[in-house]
C-alpha cells in the first residue's frame, strides 16, 4: 500500500521501485524503477534509481512489487453536472472520482445546465477545474445552440476558450443539413464531431433495447436501427466532408460493422465504448432496475460480444465511461420516470480487468484503449511511461480481490448496478504532473460513505 503518512512533508523524488510497467506507446513491458523529480520522469529502467536517490531523504519511496504501473489514463466521455445540477456530481467532486479511478484527463460532455455552448461557459469549467488541480478537465463544447439540433455554436470561440472537440450528447443531431454543415464548420477548426447516434423517431417513449426482455417487462423497446441509421448516415457525411468523426458510446453490431467498413477504405472516423455496455445485456434489467437504464440501452449478447471483439481488435478505439452521474431522486422511482445513466470513472480498472483476466481485451490493448488511442482523437499529447515524460501514471494492484460498494465510490452519485460485484484489480496511486492525486490507502481511512 502507498502509505504518505511516512512520506517526507515536501518529497522532491518519488521513486517506485521494482514495478512492472505497461505501455505500449513505448512498446514497454517490463520491471523498472520509475523516478520522479520535478513533475516529470527523470528515469525509468531495470533498476534505475541509484543507491544514493534511494538513500535521500528527500525521497519518498514506494515499493512497486507486486503492482503494475500504466500512463495515467484519458476519458473522452463524462458529465461533471457543472454548472446547474451541483447536487449530482460538481467538477470538484468530478475530478476526484476521476483521480480515484487513474485518469490524469477528463472530457466533459456540454450538457450542462446552461448547456456549454458558449465561450464563457467552457472558460468557467476551464478555470474552476484549475482551481480544484489533479486531473485535468477538457471541455467539449455543443455543436448547436441549447443542443437543439438547429443553430451551429460559435466552434472558434469554444476550441479558444479550451474546447477539445463538439458533441451535443444526450441528443442526437437529427437534421442531416445541419449534421452536415457542423463537420464541414468544425473541420475548419480541427474540432472532432462526437455524435450521439439515436434516431428519436424510432425512440420516443423507448425506456430500454428492443427485444424479447422488453416484451417480458412491457417496457417500449428501442431499436437497434435509431443508432445504426445515425451511424450509416453519419459515415456518408464524414466521408464528403472529410471531417474527424467520433461515434459516442457504440452499443450495437450493426454500428460496429459499419465502423468497420468505413475504416478499412481510412475515413477519419472512431469510436468509444463503456465499459456497461461491454459487461451488461439487457437481462440486467430484469426487476426494473433503473441503475440498468442507459442511453444508449444495454443490448443483448450478440452485440455485447461484437463490442468486445472490436475493442480487442482496435476497430473501436477507446474505452470512455460515459459517468453519468444521478442522484436517488431520478433513479429510485418508477423505471419509466427515471433518468438514464451511470456512473464509471473510478471503476474502471476492476471492470475492465475481468476482460483482461478471461482473455477477452489484451492488456496492451486495454491501456492503449485508455490513453494513447482517447488522446490521439483529441488531439492531446498522450501519456506515456518515458524518461523526460511528465509523470502521469498510476500503479495498480492486479490481484487485489474486493467488492465494489458505495466506498468505491468517490463522486456525489452512486448509481451504478456495479455494486456488490467482486473484482480484482484495483488503482493503488494516481500521479498526475508528479504529484500524488489518490492514493487507496487514504481513500479506505476517509471511508467515503456508509
Ligand atoms: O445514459 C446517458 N446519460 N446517456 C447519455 O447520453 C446522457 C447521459 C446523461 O447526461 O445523464
Amino acid at each position: 500500500m502507498v502509505d504518505l503518512r511516512r512520506a517526507p512533508k515536501t518529497p522532491q523524488l518519488i521513486i517506485v521501485t521494482g514495478v512492472r510497467a505497461i505501455d505500449p506507446s513505448a512498446s514497454l513491458d517490463a520491471v523498472v524503477d520509475i523516478v520522479v523529480e520535478d513533475g516529470r520522469i527523470a528515469c525509468i529502467g531495470p533498476a534505475a534509481a541509484t543507491a544514493e536517490q534511494l538513500a535521500s531523504e528527500r525521497a519518498l519511496i514506494v515499493d512497486g512489487r507486486n503492482l503494475w504501473a500504466f500512463p495515467a489514463f484519458l476519458d473522452l466521455h463524462a458529465h461533471f453536472r457543472e454548472p446547474g445540477q451541483e447536487y449530482k456530481e460538481d467538477i470538484r467532486s468530478g475530478l476526484m472520482a476521476a483521480a480515484a479511478g487513474g485518469f490524469a484527463h477528463v472530457c466533459a460532455m456540454p450538457n450542462t445546465k446552461p448547456v456549454n455552448d458558449t465561450r464563457s461557459i467552457t472558460e468557467m469549467m476551464v478555470a474552476r477545474a484549475r482551481e480544484v488541480g489533479g486531473p485535468e478537465l477538457h471541455p467539449i463544447g455543443a455543436i448547436t445552440r441549447g443542443l437543439r439540433g438547429e443553430e451551429l455554436t460559435e466552434m472558434a470561440d469554444l476550441r479558444e476558450a479550451g474546447a477539445v472537440a463538439v458533441s451535443d450528447d444526450g441528443h442526437c443531431v437529427t437534421s442531416s443539413a445541419v449534421m452536415r454543415r457542423a463537420l464541414e464548420y468544425a473541420r475548419t477548426f480541427g474540432l472532432p464531431v462526437i455524435q450521439h447516434c439515436e434516431d428519436h423517431a424510432l425512440t420516443g417513449g423507448a425506456q430500454m433495447h428492443e427485444g424479447r426482455t422488453a416484451t417480458k417487462l412491457g417496457l417500449r423497446g428501442w431499436p437497434r436501427e435509431a443508432e445504426d441509421i445515425i451511424v450509416a448516415r453519419d459515415l456518408i457525411l464524414a466521408e464528403s466532408t472529410g471531417a474527424a468523426y467520433h461515434i459516442a458510446h457504440i452499443s450495437t453490431s450493426g454500428a460496429i460493422r459499419l465502423l468497420r467498413e468505413a475504416k478499412s477504405r481510412g475515413l477519419a472516423v472512431t469510436a468509444e465504448v463503456t465499459p456497461h455496455h461491454l459487461l451488461l445485456t439487457d437481462e440486467a434489467v430484469v426487476g426494473y432496475r433503473t441503475h440498468c437504464k442507459v442511453n444508449p440501452p444495454l443490448r443483448d449478447a450478440t452485440d455485447v460480444i461484437a463490442c468486445r471483439a472490436a475493442l480487442a481488435d482496435g476497430t473501436i478505439d477507446a474505452i470512455a465511461t460515459d459517468h453519468a452521474p444521478h442522484s436517488s431522486l431520478e433513479k429510485d422511482c418508477e423505471f419509466q420516470e427515471a433518468s438514464p445513466g451511470i456512473v464509471g470513472l473510478e471503476l474502471v480498472v476492476p471492470l475492465m480487468f475481468e476482460l483482461v483476466s478471461s482473455g477477452a481485451l489484451p492488456l496492451a490493448r486495454f491501456v492503449d484503449a485508455l490513453t494513447r488511442a482517447p488522446a490521439r482523437i483529441i488531439g492531446l499529447e498522450p501519456t506515456t511511461l518515458r524518461a523526460g515524460a511528465r509523470a502521469d501514471f498510476i500503479l495498480v494492484h492486479p490481484e487485489r480481490e474486493h467488492i465494489l460498494t458505495r466506498a468505491s465510490l468517490v463522486g456525489k452519485s452512486h448509481n451504478t448496478p456495479f455494486l456488490g460485484r467482486k473484482c480484482h484489480g484495483q488503482v493503488e496511486m494516481t500521479m498526475v504532473r508528479g504529484a500524488i492525486v489518490y492514493t487507496l490507502a487514504s481513500s479506505e481511512l476517509q471511508g467515503t460513505s456508509p
